[in-house]
């Protein structure tokens, strides 16, 4: 499965960039130019980089902080809004 069609890298091209030890979104664009285009599969990057033991990224954390999100994964569930209408 294609994970970047910008530049057609595939899910175990990632992979292969995160066995190899990329732990960034930009190591991997280095690796394989995944990202470096327009931009709109960072996110399954970044979960691609989480679901192998990276850090989840800081908007992450930031939502994981605010309970919106799971601390361990940095996934976020569902979007609720911050205070009652
Ligand atoms: S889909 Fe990866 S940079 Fe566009």
């Amino acid at each position: 499965m294609y994970v970047c069609m910008c530049h057609a890298v595939t899910e175990d091209q990632v992979k292969k960039q995160i066995e190899n030890g990329a732990d960034t979104p930009r190591r991997i664009a280095k690796g394989c130019k995944a990202g470096t285009d327009c931009g709109s599969c960072v996110r399954r990057i970044q979960a691609l980089l989480g679901e192998h033991g990276a850090r989840p990224c800081p908007t992450a954390r930031l939502a994981a902080k605010l309970g919106l999100a799971e601390p361990e994964t940095g996934l976020v569930e569902a979007v609720r809004p911050l205070r009652a209408a």
